[in-house]
């Protein structure tokens, strides 16, 4: 056996803990695996005096991860401290210009900064490793780089939030609004007390942006990605989906098209007979199609100490065992630059809700609005028609460019056809 690997993990919170923890309970297992040991040898966080459930006793204690970014008794340092730039992205930076391997579960430094941090860590001639940052336990960054290394892959997407997944999913079982069951998530602690980058979709897109570059061997674009949130699905919507044979999940999506390459992250319908459409409550799925492959799927537990920390250290046992894979799967400097689709040319189908007042005249402003926009329908859908009162009408589309839907929309509303917005959701096929 070789010498032993030093770790230095800076940040011990969720993931921080539950990496000491995998690499205590597992010490023998993953020296024989990766052929040496994997030692911690320095740790830091905010407050030392914090109980975490774990024995850091035998660990240098750093105030300042700079310094352990610097250290001599660390050939890899361990970023667990989260966030696009401030104290993580100096410790990573300052880690790889020492000759330090980097693994990390950031995956808003990734999505940010990743093409500039793979040219840093191929310049010093280290691993920069980030698997825990897209879906949690499944080794999808893995698969995308090395499983499916021999396809061309024309689309990755997947449920990448479980927060928003395990929103929807109450919503649908038990009819309750979305507001309701955010609450009820913060009290149960599957939601932040700011929940903002999971409900408006940001989190996935910075997932995204990474999957996009491991599948495409493009740089990291978030800035690219097309990013709406589920703070508008109503339990309304939820109910026709099911009417209608579909589920609402917030998919992130990312696909070559003519126009160039698409990123969107938004909420979705699919049809329910998909296996994607059954990935419920916390749980992430990602699909991956390649061409001599076809179609894989991958699921399993998208966040928490265990599943995030199974990946950072998978991510240390190849540090361990040494030769390195670039990190997005080709060098950073072949990395092609992300041509992005623009979202108004996205073609696809359409899901739309109007709320209306049953009065003459509303039905043939909506189909005129859809004539004039060359949009054509597909189905209509209305329940329980009261004189006076406002009703919900569902209509879905066949396949039509956004630009025309957008303005369909905007032009019912500008007619006074409806008395609340319509409320639009992408269908989508695969
Ligand atoms: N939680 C998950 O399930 C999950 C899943 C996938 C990826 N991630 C990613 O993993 C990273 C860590 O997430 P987490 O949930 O473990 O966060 P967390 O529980 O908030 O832990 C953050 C840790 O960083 C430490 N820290 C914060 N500022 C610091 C500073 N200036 N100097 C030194 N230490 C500092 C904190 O110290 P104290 O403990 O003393 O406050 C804490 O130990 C993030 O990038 C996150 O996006 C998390």
């Amino acid at each position: 056996m070789g010498g032993a690997l030093r770790v230095g993990v800076a940040g011990l919170g969720t993931v921080g803990a539950g990496t000491v923890r995998v690499l205590q309970t597992h010490a023998a297992l993953l020296a024989a695996r990766a052929g040496r040991e994997i030692k911690i040898t320095e740790v830091s966080a905010k407050s030392r005096g914090k109980d975490r459930g774990i024995a850091l006793d035998a660990y240098r204690w750093h105030d300042d991860p700079r310094a352990l970014a610097e250290s001599n008794e660390v050939d890899v340092v361990v970023e667990l401290i989260g966030g696009a730039d401030g104290v993580a992205g100096e410790v990573v930076r300052s880690a790889m210009a020492h000759g330090k391997h980097v693994v990390t579960a950031n995956k808003a430094l990734i999505a940010h900064h990743g093409t500039e941090l793979a040219l840093a860590a191929e310049k010093a001639g280290v691993s920069l490793a980030f698997e825990a940052a897209v879906a949690g336990g499944i080794p999808i960054v893995k698969a995308l780089r090395e499983g499916l290394a021999a396809n061309k892959l024309s689309r990755v997407y997947g449920i990448l939030n479980g927060t928003c997944n395990y929103i929807l999913t109450t919503m649908r079982a038990s009819g309750r609004e979305f507001a309701d069951v955010l609450a009820e998530a913060q009290k149960l602690g599957y939601a932040e007390a700011d929940p903002a980058f999971d409900i408006d979709g940001v989190d996935t897109a910075h997932k995204l942006a990474i999957l996009t570059s491991l599948a495409f061997g493009t740089e990291v674009n978030f800035k690219a990605v097309h990013t709406e949130g589920i703070r508008e699905v109503s339990a309304l919507d939820i109910q026709f989906a099911d009417e209608l044979g579909y589920r609402i999940k917030l998919l992130g999506i990312a696909r070559r098209t003519e126009n160039g390459i698409e990123q969107r992250v938004h909420p979705c319908m699919i049809r329910e007979a998909l296996p994607i459409a059954h990935i419920d409550g916390a749980f992430n799925a990602v699909v991956a199609d390649g061409d001599f492959v076809d179609t894989t799927m991958y699921e399993g537990r998208g966040a928490g100490a265990g599943p995030t920390a199974s990946a950072v250290v998978a991510d240390l046992v190849d540090v361990a065992r040494g030769p390195r894979v670039p990190a997005f799967a080709v060098p950073a400097g072949a990395l092609e630059t992300l041509k992005p689709a623009p979202m108004a040319a996205h073609r696809g189908s359409y899901y739309v809700r109007f709320m209306v007042v049953d009065r003459p005249g509303v039905f043939a402003e909506i189909a005129g609005a859809l004539r004039d926009h060359a949009v054509s329908m597909e189905a209509i859908l209305q329940h329980g028609r009261a004189p006076g009162e406002k009703v919900p009408v569902v209509l879905t589309t066949h396949e039509t460019e956004e630009a025309a839907m957008q303005a369909t929309l905007a032009a019912i509303v500008q007619a006074g056809a409806v008395v609340e917005p319509p409320r639009m959701i992408r269908l989508e096929a695969f």
